[in-house]
């Protein structure tokens, strides 16, 4: 089914070019379409003056709920078929580090949902905070668990568990109670949770699936993110440690060079078992609102691949137009139509 892209007849797919999105920002905001995404949507999928469909996959740093779950969220807000085949969200690449610890702890998102996510990875022993405050109520002297929580929460004696390693997965739902947990653990005796070390360097990994310390939601304004907890919680136990004791934290998602990296492999197998095209795209254009993680990101990506990833910028998001963005885009558009317009006029 592969045709050139240059030839213009109505069913060809672009083989040279594809198109990576960032979500909040850029296509959606405050759980609502960005009005011009919807329009953007339908150029990729042949309604330009070429006739040409272009492929497209989505990078987010969002996540909190299986990659199906949101996929259908995003089909729904911009009136497209998304499949998860063409879907990376920040946890997404954690999977690969399903083997490598036994019992994990997963912080973030709604109602115990990422302890879903986490095993369907194929993490073993997944550990979330409403399981360690169902077994002690006074780990978190302010929050009680909601009738939902508690009920989806697991009773397990903690005297013998060993937190291997920590994921964050998504946002916190209760900062206090989440740092607090993410400090115990942090202070423990090789991440036995009833335990203090002496010299708090013992505490297990701590993996966050990104590190935007905003992004933007529904206010006029950005709103705090996870690189934002992040560094609450390495400040105070820098704090409360005295500057003794020594974390071991890590962040997947955009800007990290692997995350794209990953995104470069899911393109691959996504144009090549829906459209059938084998080679690899000469240019991915990449768009984005964030400079610290959307630029940031490609233009890193852009220095080690061999094909051209070209950052777009937006004005839509967490780029306020009259700054200087820290990282600079190959241009800046003013929606994600325009971007989309913009790359396809380029290659055609
Ligand atoms: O929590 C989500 C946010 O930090 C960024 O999402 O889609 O802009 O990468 P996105
Ligand atoms: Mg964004």
């Amino acid at each position: 089914i592969e045709t050139p892209s240059s030839s213009l007849s109505p069913s060809s797919i672009a083989d040279s070019f594809v198109f990576a999105f960032d979500i909040d920002g850029v296509l959606v905001r405050g759980g609502k379409a960005i009005p011009e995404a919807i329009q953007a949507m339908k150029v990729l999928n042949g309604e330009n003056e070429y006739g040409i469909h272009v492929p497209h996959i989505f990078l987010t740093n969002g996540g909190g709920k299986t990659e199906e779950e949101r996929c259908r969220d995003l089909s729904r807000q911009l009136l497209q078929d998304i499949k998860p085949g063409q879907f990376i969200c920040g946890h997404t690449p954690m999977r690969e580090m399903a083997e490598t610890y036994g019992t994990v702890l997963v912080v973030g998102g709604e109602g115990e949902k990422c302890r879903e996510v986490a095993e369907g990875y194929g993490f073993k022993d997944v550990v979330t905070p409403g399981d360690i405050i169902k077994h002690d109520a006074a780990t978190t002297p302010f929050r009680k668990l909601t009738p939902e929580e508690h009920s989806n929460s697991r009773v397990r004696d903690f005297d013998d568990v060993t937190i291997d390693a920590v994921f964050v997965f998504a946002d916190s739902r209760d900062w206090a109670g989440d740092i607090q947990i993410m400090l115990d653990i942090a202070m423990s005796k090789g991440g036995r949770l009833a335990s203090r070390s002496e010299t708090f360097d013992e505490g297990p990994p701590f993996y966050f699936s990104h590190n935007d310390v905003v992004w933007s939601a529904a206010h006029e304004h950005v709103r705090l993110g996870m690189g934002a907890l992040r560094r609450m919680f390495e400040v105070t136990f820098n704090d409360l440690t005295k500057g003794q004791g020594k974390l071991n934290t890590h962040a997947f998602g955009k800007p990290q060079v692997p995350t794209f990296e990953f995104a470069s492999r899911l393109m691959k197998q996504w144009r090549h078992s829906e459209h059938g095209i084998c080679e690899a795209p000469k240019t991915v254009y990449f768009v984005g609102d964030t400079p610290e993680s959307d630029i940031r990101g490609t233009n890193a990506v852009n220095q080690k691949a061999e094909n051209d990833w070209y950052s777009i910028l937006v004005k839509t998001g967490v780029y306020q137009e009259g700054t200087e963005p820290a990282y600079k885009p190959r241009v800046t558009v003013d929606n994600v139509l325009d971007a989309v317009n913009h790359g396809i006029e380029r290659e055609m």
